[in-house]
């Protein structure tokens, strides 16, 4: 049982890496390119850059090529599928991450502004990016539930706890 939430929380690793990274390596020119859609709103907003969205990309499959390393075909079936698997998650995260923010700035919800997408989309997208890659197991119906579970909860804990030592302004 513990066994299976460490392996769960190793699988989904490069996803939450993806997901952090661009925070601090973000900068740049912006993904949309400053570009507005066709409501007048942009596209993606100022939260989204390219270099963001490619350090995420490396940095997740990176993470994800070392504990398949270590881990060999415990989440993929083989080698080629894990350093797929690791890209997929990775992808996926950033494409969710930056499909999110699309859909906020469609609702007029100004980047930073917390929407429940902010969670939710970065995960879907990751997991079903990868799916075609995993092996089975992680993806009944109770592994799913869990991780959607544990990123909420890591969401909320962490931004609350960023809050408490100051490096954030608000506690979402
Ligand atoms: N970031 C980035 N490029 C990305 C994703 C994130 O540079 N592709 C950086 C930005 O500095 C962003 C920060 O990481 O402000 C936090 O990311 P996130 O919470 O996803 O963006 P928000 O600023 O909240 O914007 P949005 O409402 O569009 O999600
Ligand atoms: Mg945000």
């Amino acid at each position: 049982m513990v066994l299976d939430i460490l392996q769960l929380i190793l699988f989904i690793l490069p996803a939450y890496v993806a997901n952090a990274v661009p925070v601090l390596l973000g900068g740049g020119a912006y993904l949309d390119l400053g570009k507005n859609w066709n409501d007048g709103g942009r596209i993606f907003g100022d939260g989204k850059t390219i270099r963001g969205f490619i350090s995420g990309v490396v940095a997740g499959m990176l993470v994800g090529i070392v504990i398949a390393f270590y881990l060999p075909s415990i989440f993929f079936s083989s080698l080629r599928s894990q350093i797929l698997g690791a890209f997929m998650l990775s992808f996926g995260t950033m494409f969710g991450d930056a499909a999110g923010s699309f859909v906020k700035r469609r609702l007029k919800i100004e980047p930073g502004k917390p929407f429940i997408l902010d969670q939710l989309s970065f995960l879907a997208f990751a997991l079903v990016f990868a799916a075609p890659f995993s092996l089975p197991y992680l993806f009944e119906p109770l592994s799913i539930g869990f991780l959607f579970v544990l990123t909420y909860v890591l969401h909320v804990g962490t931004n609350a706890l960023a809050n408490k030592l100051g490096l954030k302004k608000v506690p979402w």
